[in-house]
């Protein structure tokens, strides 16, 4: 192991989520389905039952390497500032679909709920920035969601088949690398990274679910399938770096 990662102890000594406890998410105060209150012992936003249900498909064909979590382990100051752009960057691709689409109830009910969930996953990241002495980083490229945003066929039958599919492959991604921080950080910050790994689990077989809704099932199986292939070698192109992706 690096000698400076013994150095860099992982800590969000200090952040203070007994503020949240019991009272009502003030980013996700909606009314309906899902209501978006907390859920006073999980301290989760209480979404609807399309958020809640099933297991991830398992569409990832590659592992990330192990060096990844040691590049993340290395400036993890920066890995968090990262993870925060991300988690507002993916409640503002929601916002977006739920705004496109919004003759398809269901995709909108959904889209909504998991913006306020991602907002509420930001809120958590920016609070142990904040907690260990930073700030928010500046907005940078992700060329990892750009290039599987360019798998996204443009022809109008297949269009929103190809972005719900593409979301759940970046979330299965997401998934299996909170994983691995949940099982290689101390233990003040591995049970955050357990929880984010539920949450994007779960986010994957949404966007699977919601494709199965306005697509044929067996094609909504093929192109994941397809999708998780080009993935990979899209994953393994990328820097070694203490970022998501
Ligand atoms: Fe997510």
């Amino acid at each position: 192991m690096c000698p400076s990662l013994m150095a860099h102890r992982i800590s969000m000594a200090g952040v203070d989520e007994s503020r949240t406890r019991g009272r009502k998410c003030d980013l996700c105060v909606m009314r309906g389905p899902g209501d978006g209150t907390l859920d006073a012992a999980a301290q989760k936003p209480n979404f609807a039952p399309m958020l809640r249900e099933g297991p991830p498909p398992s569409t990832l064909l590659a592992s990330t390497p192990a060096a990844w979590i040691d590049a993340v382990r290395s400036d993890f100051d920066a890995f968090l500032r990262d993870h925060a752009a991300c988690e507002r960057k993916a409640s503002a691709t929601a916002m977006t679909l739920a705004s496109h689409y919004r003759d398809k109830e269901k995709l909108v009910t959904a889209m909504v709920d998991l913006a306020c969930e991602e907002l509420h996953h930001f809120r958590k990241v920016y609070a142990c920035i904040v907690a260990r002495g930073g700030r928010l980083g500046e907005d940078t490229k992700d060329r990892y969601v750009r290039d599987l945003l360019g798998l996204v066929r443009r022809a109008p039958e297949v269009y929103l088949l190809d972005r719900l599919l593409v979301a759940s492959v970046i979330e299965a991604r997401g998934c299996e690398r909170f994983q691995l921080l949940a099982a290689a950080l101390e233990p003040d910050l591995a049970p955050l990274y357990a929880d984010f790994a539920e949450s994007e689990a779960r986010h994957a077989g949404l966007f699977v679910r919601l494709a199965k809704i306005y697509y044929a099932e067996a094609d909504v199986e093929t192109r994941l399938g397809e999708l998780g292939a080009m993935e990979a070698p899209i994953m393994c192109a990328l820097p070694l770096r203490p970022r998501l992706h």
